[in-house]
């Protein structure tokens, strides 16, 4: 048994999409198991730019299969679309599979999202993806949901849509004043979807238990990260799953004894993209700097993302949560240049107190100011370093310090998007 579970464990885009694609290459599955197409994952191959919402970021070179698992809120159409984009590209997508018992996301649920957000103001906005993600795990939790298998069944899917539709209308129409949905296009539309999908609506936690059991290797592929996980994230500026390694036993249906590598990714510095609160944030020209150097720029929303130095207080809250047993640290390259770099160890609260864990309280923590330390930052290039020792002293001490302050090893350093550009401590597979 070889199982590899890869998470964010900051406010997402740390860069697990290039992890997984690079892990992928040596797993029989790749498995989705939260959140749906409100993520962005990124690979670069050659020059060739593949920004992955809702297919597994293993589709372009797992030789086994790619999973989308019953945790997974699915929005069926954006998987069409994603499918035949790998698929213009010339590569195949047949070894791609959805569990029957996912949720779908229906045209009312991102109608939902966004109303919702128009009708918030200012810091109160949660700046979702408007993909309607939040709505769909609603209905889910309030066991009126529509599932995969359901596609599949008319007269389920019938009903199912009717009753749906009959609440949804009534809050369109007399809450937020706009135009109801029509039954029929919606039954006609998600009828075909599922006759067209039907081919890849499988079992996949049977199929994924057996894999276990035989030995094989199944890497399984967080979306979002810790800091937006509905329990432990800065609530309720969050997403409604849960990113954690936790997520992987309800979101697969696999048990928690048959996790083993547990690996965390985290960017060398922190990036946000939507409201709430980010203690380490930059407001000033740097923050712009890092912006523009390490191209932060949302994959999904195109949304300019807030930047700020690394917090090693919420990182040490995000490993806890995970039991995280192997970091990675990406976009080390973003910081050459740099003369101090600081982070974040400590906070002090607004009645003076000073701190070192991560609180439950969001609008404390828009009070709390970070205690940092600096070091001392490099000015060669490290996008070409392949090995731990070719990279300078200031950047390895950098490492150093993030690691004795988690406890954790970091087992990979990423420095630069491309595939191959990784100093890779220790193999894991
Ligand atoms: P994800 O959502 O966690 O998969 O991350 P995103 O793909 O949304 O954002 C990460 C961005 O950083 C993408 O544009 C990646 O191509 C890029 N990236 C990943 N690792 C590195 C790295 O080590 N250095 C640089 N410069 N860019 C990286
Ligand atoms: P990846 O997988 C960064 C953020 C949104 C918003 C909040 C809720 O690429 O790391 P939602 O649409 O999920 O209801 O939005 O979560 N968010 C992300 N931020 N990366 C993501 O995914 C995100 N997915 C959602 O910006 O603040
Ligand atoms: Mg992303």
């Amino acid at each position: 048994m070889s199982t590899y579970v890869v998470v964010g464990l900051q406010y997402g885009d740390e860069g697990k999409g290039k992890i997984t694609d690079v892990l992928s290459a040596k797993s029989d599955y790749v498995v989705r198991f939260q959140g749906g197409n409100n993520a962005g994952h990124t690979v670069y191959v050659g020059e060739h730019k593949f920004v992955l919402s809702l297919l597994p970021s293993g589709v372009l070179q797992c030789k086994g299969k790619c999973m989308i698992a019953n945790g997974v809120v699915v929005d069926p159409k954006a998987f069409i679309s994603e499918i035949e984009k790998i698929e213009e590209k010339g590569m195949s997508t047949d070894h791609v599979f959805i569990s029957r018992r996912a949720h779908v996301i229906m045209p009312y649920h991102i109608l939902l999202d966004t109303y919702r957000e128009a009708e918030l103001h200012g810091d109160k906005q949660i700046g979702t993806t408007k993909r309607g993600i939040g709505p769909c795990y609603e209905d889910k939790i309030a066991r009126v949901g529509i599932r995969m298998i359901d596609l599949l069944n008319p007269e389920v899917l019938k009903e199912k849509i009717q009753t749906n539709l009959k609440l949804k209308n009534a809050l369109f129409e007399k809450y937020y004043g706009k135009p109801v949905l029509d039954f029929d296009e919606i039954y006609n539309e998600y009828l075909a979807i599922g006759e067209k999908l039907k081919h890849r609506i499988v079992d996949t936690e049977l199929e994924l238990n057996e894999a276990i059991k035989a030995g094989k290797n199944i890497l399984f592929e967080g979306a979002q990260a810790l800091m937006l996980d509905i329990d432990f994230g800065t609530y309720p500026f969050v997403t409604s799953s849960s990113p954690s390694t936790g997520g992987v036993c309800t979101g697969a249906g696999v048990p928690p004894t048959a996790l083993q590598n547990l690996i965390g990714v985290a960017k060398a510095y922190t990036t946000r993209v939507g409201n709430g609160p980010f203690p380490t944030e930059l407001h000033d020209e740097l923050g712009e700097q890092i912006r523009k150097v390490g191209f932060e720029f949302g994959a999904v929303t195109g949304r300019p993302r807030r930047t700020g130095w690394l917090d090693l207080v919420s990182l040490k809250h995000a490993c806890m949560i995970n039991g995280i047993n192997n970091l990675v640290i990406t976009k080390l390259d973003v910081l050459t240049g740099l003369k101090t770099i600081k982070v974040a160890t400590k906070y002090k609260t607004e009645d003076g107190k000073i701190i070192d864990y991560f609180t439950s309280s969001t609008t404390k923590l828009y009070k709390y100011e970070p205690i940092y330390e600096e070091l001392e930052g490099w000015t060669e290039d490290i996008t070409n370093a392949r090995s731990y020792d070719e990279l300078p002293e200031n950047a390895r001490r950098y490492i150093e310090f993030i690691e004795n302050y988690l406890g954790i090893n970091v087992y990979l350093v990423s420095v630069g998007p491309e595939r191959t550009q990784n100093i890779i401590r220790k193999e894991l597979f």
